[in-house]
């Protein structure tokens, strides 16, 4: 192996190729989709690797099951439905929402087996699914989205596809450094954004990262003619980042808060910048974003501008990762990978990935 010269670190924590060839963690909480995109028929998806069935029983109930036959394979999504139960389009076999084979048409007897069943929740838009064990299903690693089935916030969503590892997104989501570079037609802030104050941790939350800003002209020039009229003289700060929430969820928050003249916070304007990564492959991800604001609502032309604004920075990143993904998966040699100031709250979340396929891995421990 000649390129293990090039290669004096091989740890996935220092090492990005070995990184994204971690194996894929599963008992976690990822998104399967948007509510409104499931129906009775049958609609297959591959997640972490797995082909899954949804489909909607007549009262409206939706469930994920292993889309695979368990007599010769068939994926079950290509069968049929008899009622609320799922039949497979090979030999007929009958199973249940739940499920468990109810009917073999050609024998009598009928095996206690069952399918897979993968927990649902359902939280505003989404469908969150739990990808591991039924009986290991962890509510407390679901965190709270609840803004975004909440009525005091507005909030825009869009489905995307990245060509490239997971972990290559999520790492892009907590090193907002790249900002001023690689949305510099988008977002264009300019570099001083990546020499902000930051703060970077690990809370019981998940590894956060935030930039600190307290510029006047900076934080209300995007903001409604009205609020900046009310927000003249006073002092503000912006902290904008958010929090690694599992392997395939990231909370992005960029709250500004007004302080009155005795130092208090007088009012906090809320945005949250959500990502859902959720990988196909280890080397393909479905995505979903959604940007929750609680001010300057009702506007629905400023609504449909800030949803192309961010759409098209997406559009960036996912185009970063697919050239990354390329270029990690073609050239190995000469290659080691450097780490940088930015690269604070990707270390740690690096380290945090590791103790989770440690968890599921015993070979990794
Ligand atoms: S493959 Fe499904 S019944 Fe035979
Ligand atoms: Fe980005």
């Amino acid at each position: 192996m000649p390129d293990q010269a090039h290669h004096p670190d091989r740890s996935p924590i220092r090492d990005v190729q070995s990184y994204i060839g971690l194996p894929l963690i599963y008992n976690h909480w990822y998104v399967a989709g948007f509510d409104d995109e499931f129906g009775e028929m049958p609609k297959a998806k591959t997640l972490l690797e797995r082909s899954i069935v949804f489909y909607r029983t007549k009262a409206g109930e939706l469930t994920a099951l292993q889309n695979r036959c368990l007599h010769r394979s068939f994926p079950l999504a290509d069968g049929t439905l008899n009622g609320d139960n799922l039949v497979c389009g090979y030999h007929g076999m009958e199973y249940d929402p739940d499920g468990r084979i109810v009917r073999i048409p050609c024998q009598d007897r009928v095996p206690n087996r069952k399918l897979k069943k993968y927990p649902l929740r359902k939280q505003g838009p989404y469908i969150f699914i739990w990808m591991g064990d039924e009986d290991a299903v962890d509510e407390s690693k679901l965190p709270d989205f609840s803004f975004l089935g909440d009525p005091q916030y507005e909030c825009v969503h869009e489905e995307k596809f990245v060509e490239g590892s997971y972990l290559l997104m999520m790492e892009n989501l907590n090193d907002l450094t790249h900002f001023s570079f690689l949305h510099a037609n988008s977002f264009a802030f300019g570099e001083y954004f990546g020499r902000l104050e930051t703060e970077a941790g690990k809370d019981e939350e998940g590894v956060y990262c935030y930039r600190l800003d307290r510029d006047w002209k900076r934080q209300t020039e995007r903001l409604p003619p009205a609020l900046q009229e009310k927000l003249k003289g006073k002092e503000v700060l912006n902290r904008n980042g958010g929090v690694n929430a599992g392997p395939g969820l990231f909370k992005g928050f960029s709250p500004l808060y007004v302080y009155g003249a005795d130092g208090e916070v007088e009012m906090e304007l809320k945005t949250y910048v959500m990502h859902f990564v959720t990988p196909e492959t280890k080397t393909t991800a479905h995505y979903w974003w959604s940007l929750c604001r609680d001010y300057g609502l009702g506007n629905d032309e400023a609504k449909a501008a800030t949803k192309a604004l961010f759409s098209r920075a997406f559009d960036e990143d996912l185009w970063a990762i697919r050239n990354m993904q390329a270029l990690l998966e073609q050239d190995h040699a000469d290659y080691e990978e450097l780490i940088i100031a930015g690269d604070q709250a990707g270390m740690l979340f690096r380290r945090e990935v590791l103790e989770w396929v440690k968890a599921e891995y015993p070979e990794f421990r």
